[in-house]
């Protein structure tokens, strides 16, 4: 029987990556995507716990759906099961399940390959099943292995969970301890998804570069878990796949193995999204990040002499609770002092259950609000910098969408810029070099360097 499920995710790339994995799995029991949750008989709302406000969104969208479903049952319609699953469902199931009896099923992240049972037991009696009590290590067991790769890029998850404890953040809490995939699983995947046709691979983790795999049998040595930096030695040797790049980082976890690994492997695109959330010591220590502004200037400068010409990101917060503008100073400085291909930027927010939540000395709104405005002013300004000091080089592009105008496509750079160009539509999936002729704030533009390439 064709059924059609349509779910909604927020949040993070680990996010979208799961989605696609439970459109996967339940591909097999007849569901077919859509984006309409209007006509769907399973929608699943994947959602994103790291900033405030995140579980009201889950209530009212929950609201909103039990209206769809109450409409079409009056019409006569079928029924609608409703989901949530991801890190609220983790972290606030049992309250979901109380306060939204609309919701039939509640699925953390580490048990989204029960989803078929508890889809039929919530079928059977809605208003449940709950599932976020999870065995560890259960989820790359169970779910089945992706089918499709489009515009020849693909994620590959290696690493969940983290153990770092910032002071702001749920992830510890609601991920639950790390976790890394054995070696010999990820190359499986990464062959794999070479087979489907990917070129480029992103490997993501919550801590990803805190990555301690089990050896493979054969490795030989005494089989100590492989670091990240050994594993995308192993992974540039997979044939088919000639970008590999990885997320999120945390600068502890820098080790001298893959900042070598920068210098040494073309595939490993010159890239690295590293958060440092503040340029003050004091406010670095409330955070629990465990390093300091200069050790994290110290990772940056290792990095580009390994790779001089590595285009970096970050996350900021600002308005951490007893943060004075001296110290936000500081933030800007870093800001400039490093030059950001592009960064992210967040107002703190409590989180609940988490230590700085907890904390005195929480500022005004319009505070964080000014603050804000002004980091992303300088971030902005970072990024068209950047953008700008491309111009006249020609950088190898994976054109993977159409652009706006007939006739252009969209690609990325090595440096995860967009890049517009005159591109036959048949080039979907192929990395061509291209003449960067103009920067905007948040994208490029070009001429192919070899136009006969692509009418080839
Ligand atoms: N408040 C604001 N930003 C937060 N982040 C995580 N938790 C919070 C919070 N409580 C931001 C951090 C992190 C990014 C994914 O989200 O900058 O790196
Ligand atoms: Fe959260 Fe990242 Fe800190 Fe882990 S390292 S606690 S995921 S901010």
């Amino acid at each position: 029987m064709a059924r059609k499920l349509c779910i909604k995710t927020y949040g993070c790339q680990m996010n979208v990556y799961d989605s696609g994995r439970m459109a996967d799995l339940l591909a097999p029991l007849g569901y077919g995507t859509t984006d309409d949750a209007a006509e769907a008989d399973l929608v699943i709302l994947n959602t994103c716990h790291i900033r405030e406000k995140a579980a009201e969104k889950v209530y009212s969208d929950v609201g909103r759906l039990r209206n769809l479903r109450n409409d079409r049952l009056a019409a006569g319609g079928a029924p609608m099961t409703i989901a949530v699953a991801g890190c609220t469902a983790q972290a606030e199931g049992a309250e979901i399940m109380r306060r939204a009896p609309a919701v039939d099923l509640v699925v953390g992240p580490q048990a989204y390959h029960r989803l078929p049972e508890l889809i039929a037991r919530a079928h059977r009696s809605r208003g449940e099943a709950l599932d976020t009590d999870f065995p560890i290590d259960s989820k790359f067991d169970h779910l089945p292995l992706q089918s499709r790769v489009e515009g020849s890029a693909a994620f590959l998850t290696i690493q969940e969970g983290c153990d770092k404890f910032c002071t702001f953040c749920v992830v510890p809490y609601t991920r639950g301890a790390e976790t890394s995939r054995p070696v010999d699983a990820v190359l499986a995947e990464a062959r794999h998804l070479a087979d489907l046709g990917a070129r480029e691979i992103t490997l993501l983790g919550q801590n990803v570069n805190a990555y301690h795999g089990a050896a493979p049998d054969d490795a030989g040595g005494n089989g100590a878990p492989w670091s990240l930096g050994r594993l995308v030695h192993a992974l540039a040797d997979v044939s088919g796949i000639e970008r590999i790049r990885y997320t999120t980082s945390h600068p502890r976890d820098m080790d001298d193995e893959l900042i070598e690994a920068h210098g040494r492997l073309p595939q490993l695109m010159p890239f690295l999204h590293l958060p440092v959330q503040s340029g003050s010591d004091r406010i670095l220590e409330a955070m629990n990040r465990r390093h300091t502004a200069d050790d994290y200037r110290r990772v940056i400068e290792r990095l580009r002499e390994a790779r001089p010409d590595i285009a970096l990101s970050s996350d900021f917060i600002v308005g951490f609770p007893g943060e004075s503008e001296r110290e936000f100073q500081m933030t800007l400085d870093l800001v400039r002092e490093i030059g950001f291909a592009q960064a992210y930027s967040f107002k703190y927010s409590p989180r609940p259950g988490t230590p700085a939540s907890m904390m005195a000395d929480s500022l005004p709104e319009d505070v964080k609000a000014d603050r804000l405005a002004r980091i992303q002013a300088a971030i902005a300004e970072g990024q068209h910098a950047f953008n700008r000091g491309c111009v006249g080089r020609t950088l190898p592009v994976l054109f993977d969408r159409p652009g706006r105008r007939p006739g252009q496509m969209v690609g990325r750079s090595p440096y995860m810029q967009a890049v517009h160009a005159e591109v036959p539509s048949t080039m979907n999936g192929r990395i061509l070099d291209v003449t960067i002729d103009s920067a905007h704030p948040n994208s490029l533009g070009g001429t192919l360097a070899d136009p006969a390439e692509a009418a080839a």
